[in-house]
């Protein structure tokens, strides 16, 4: 799907984040596999993640992310009308973290739906609620992506325990005078699936039902480095823009290897990108917005900003989402 945003504009109005308060270091994960920080800073760029405490579960880390977005756009949780929670990670299958959210939040009025695209979602989630705003059937969105993959990891396994931390963001979006989003571009590869899977989480039978995340990490790289470029040319294209215009690129943290080969494609300079993957890893759905708080904070996203978001992960998935930011925001992370 390719398409430039039409009808109202529409923005993000508020942004909140929150991470779990348990730090493990490269160090410490030296002591549970046969790994060491060397290997995992070399090969990934991730010196330490967060990862929830047991009795911590997706929703525990979604709300103070929730209600410091909502406070920031000024927005009472009454006044959602759609909330949509992207995440491989939820509670439990049903019902939705977002159903228990809206209750838990206050949001009576709120369409609620968890979205499942791997580490895309938040911008996969992000597309449903414009289109949703754009056609006014929701006046004020709520949208999370956050993940507790650290739940579905094999603890033996050092190819997946070094690259995974949990994490959560939300975003405001409603409609704005001017400015906004400017285009979309999202993708699903089923074919490569298999590359990043969890077969015993579902419906369908296995032999040797799988209840840890598996995955190819050599064609998961080959498959991130080529669609984080052609994803971003493609909505860059279709909304007559070039790199050279954009002001903050947002690369889906997942390994720092995969963001330089992307900024190097793209020729996008340094100062440009947002890279906070030594601090938190791969939060998955968490990390796009964990990145924009960053950004935030450095002063970086200010009215007028055109902002380049791309993810990709699971499904295989991948998107691309184009804005011009609209609101000064800092103190995103609670
Ligand atoms: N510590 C030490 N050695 C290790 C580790 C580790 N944690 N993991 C693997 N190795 C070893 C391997 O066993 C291998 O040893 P061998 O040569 O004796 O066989 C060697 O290191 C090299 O392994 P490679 O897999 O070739 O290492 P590579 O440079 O490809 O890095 C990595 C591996 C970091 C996983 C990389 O392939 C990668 O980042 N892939 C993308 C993963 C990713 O981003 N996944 C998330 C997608 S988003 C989502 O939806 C969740």
């Amino acid at each position: 799907m390719l398409a430039r945003a039409t009808g109202p504009r529409i923005s993000i109005t508020g942004l909140g984040c929150h991470v779990p308060d348990k730090v493990v270091t490269n160090d410490d994960l030296a002591k549970l596999v046969d790994t060491s920080d060397e290997w995992i800073v070399e090969r990934t760029g991730i010196r330490e993640r967060r990862i929830a405490a047991d009795d911590e579960a997706l929703t525990d880390v979604c709300l103070p992310a929730a209600r410091r977005a909502l406070e920031m756009a000024g927005a009472e949780p009454a006044s959602i009308d759609l909330l949509v929670v992207a995440t491989v990670t939820p509670d439990m299958s049903f019902p939705s973290s977002s159903a228990m959210l809206a209750d838990l939040l206050g949001m009576p009025d709120a369409a609620a739906y968890d979205l499942s695209a791997g580490c895309t979602g938040f911008v996969y989630a992000v597309v449903q609620a414009h289109a949703m705003l754009a056609a006014g059937l929701a006046r004020r969105a709520l949208v999370i992506g956050a993940d507790v993959l650290s739940k579905l990891l094999d603890w033996t396994d050092r190819s997946t325990v070094v690259l995974f931390g949990d994490g959560a963001g939300a975003v405001v979006m409603e409609a704005v005078p001017e400015g906004g989003f400017l285009g979309f571009e999202l993708g699903a590869d089923g074919a490569g699936g298999a590359n990043l899977w969890l077969p015993g989480s579902g419906s369908r039978k296995f032999e040797d039902a799988e209840s840890h995340v598996k995955m190819n990490g050599r064609e998961v790289f080959k498959f991130a480095t080529r669609v984080m470029v052609t994803s971003a040319e493609a909505v860059l294209a279709e909304c007559d823009k070039t790199m050279d215009d954009v002001d903050v690129y947002v690369p889906h943290q997942a390994n720092v290897r995969i963001i330089d080969h992307a900024t190097k494609k793209l020729g996008v300079p340094a100062e440009k990108t947002v890279v906070n993957v030594h601090r938190y890893g791969n939060t998955s759905s968490g990390s796009i917005p964990l990145a924009l708080a960053d950004a935030a904070d450095d002063g970086r996203l200010r009215p007028g900003k055109l902002v380049l978001l791309t993810g990709m992960g699971a499904g295989l998935t991948w998107g691309s989402a184009l804005i011009e930011w609209t609101h000064p925001m800092t103190g995103a992370l609670v």
